[in-house]
């Protein structure tokens, strides 16, 4: 006889083991709410205010200076009190009167949503738990079990692509347009670790470059360097240049303008490893005036379990399921860098880690 045996059979490991799957699998099914929680925040510009402040601010101060309702004020106690508990912000003390009172100041993870800072993330936030970024999931079963080849996003909009959504919703490209120069700030501190890249170079082509955002980065640091940044007609249609900085619109898998360099920032992980291939032997075309002497230089994730700690691991595989439902497109593990960079024709390449969590690749024919 199990003299550990509950009534109902089971151990008292078992059911702590069961117990706490529950737990694991609860907080999986609830982890959007920290996400919609982090959105509504940043709405309300909690971050801001704090920051305009310049120390903590107590919840009912905080709240009149949001101009709350007045039945609001509890929620957003209990907002603040998920988020702090999520590293958002940080609690301390604050003498309001006779009375001490909790108050809540930033910390480095929300300074990231101070909108009148160059480090503000907000568009990355608004853009990524937008709708038009959530709706796709809810056909996942459908995208699974039907048989045509769809990205998830347009079985679930009948048939239509992320881009012409998008080319097709000014609002929702020029949202689109901003999380990704919000994004491309971060390079600008990573620039200076890496101006060697850049340097010896007479012109390069940013490839996918959207309203410009990383070109312009480069443009200031490097004056005399010919940027032509190429995108989409519907991008960048109307976008004027300015000396050395100029934009070309075109399709990148028909042909990409010359030079002695290609940049490829966040571009091949939005397409599958047959246009991939085809983006970087249109890139070698275009760098093969410079003979041996030009590159591709793609800024992308790269996926490396063996090394990266597990919290940078769930951010890459997360992405990579967001390419995934958007475009049919992934985050590549090294070896996969290594296979479609020598299918395309490349005789050698570098990986080194940029901005945190992506890599810069540098391509040699
Ligand atoms: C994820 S965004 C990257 C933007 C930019 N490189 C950055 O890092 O901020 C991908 C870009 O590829 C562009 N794109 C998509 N299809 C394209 C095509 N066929 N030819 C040229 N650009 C294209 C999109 O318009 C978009 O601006």
């Amino acid at each position: 006889m199990d003299l550990s045996a509950n009534s109902n059979g089971t151990s008292s490991s078992e059911e702590s083991e069961l117990y706490h799957a529950q737990i694991h699998l609860y907080k999986h099914v609830y982890n959007w709410v920290s996400s919609m929680a982090l959105k509504a925040v940043m709405e309300l510009g909690v971050a801001d205010v704090i920051h305009n402040h310049g120390k903590p601010l107590t919840i009912s101060h905080l709240a009149s200076e949001l101009k709350l309702h007045p039945s609001k004020v509890g929620a957003l106690h209990r907002f603040l009190r998920l988020l702090t508990h999520n590293g958002f912000f940080a609690k301390t003390k604050l003498l309001e009167g006779q009375e001490e009172e909790d108050a809540y100041a930033l910390t480095p993870p929300s300074k990231l949503l101070i909108k009148s800072k160059p480090t503000n993330l907000s568009p990355i936030v608004k853009g990524s738990l937008h709708w038009s970024s959530l709706n796709m999931w809810h056909s996942s079963e459908k995208w699974f079990t039907e048989d045509k080849e769809q990205t998830m996003h347009e079985t679930s909009s009948g048939g239509q692509s992320f881009w012409d959504f998008l080319n097709n919703n000014p609002d929702c490209i020029a949202m689109f347009q901003e999380a990704m120069a919000a994004d491309s700030y971060m390079f600008k501190i990573a620039l200076k670790e890496c101006r060697h890249v850049f340097e010896n170079l007479g012109s390069i082509v940013d490839v996918g470059g959207g309203t410009g955002g990383v070109s312009k980065l480069i443009h200031q640091e490097f004056p005399q360097l010919k940027c032509t940044v190429f995108d989409q007609p519907e991008v960048v249609g109307n976008l004027k240049g300015d000396g050395n900085l100029n934009f070309v619109g075109g399709d990148m898998f028909k042909s990409i303008p010359s030079a002695d360099a290609v940049l490829l920032k966040w571009i091949l992980h939005d397409w599958n490893d047959e246009q991939a291939l085809k983006i970087l032997k249109n890139s070698k075309e275009a760098i093969s005036e410079r003979g041996k002497e030009g590159k591709v230089i793609i800024i992308d994730i790269s996926i490396d379990e063996t090394s990266d700690d597990k919290e940078l691991i769930e951010l890459k595989l997360d992405y990579d399921l967001v390419m995934l439902a958007m475009f049919n497109g992934k985050e590549r593990e090294k070896k996969e860098w290594d296979k479609l960079i020598h299918e395309a024709g490349y005789s050698r390449y570098t990986i080194t880690p940029i901005c945190g969590f992506k890599s810069l690749i540098e391509v040699y024919p």
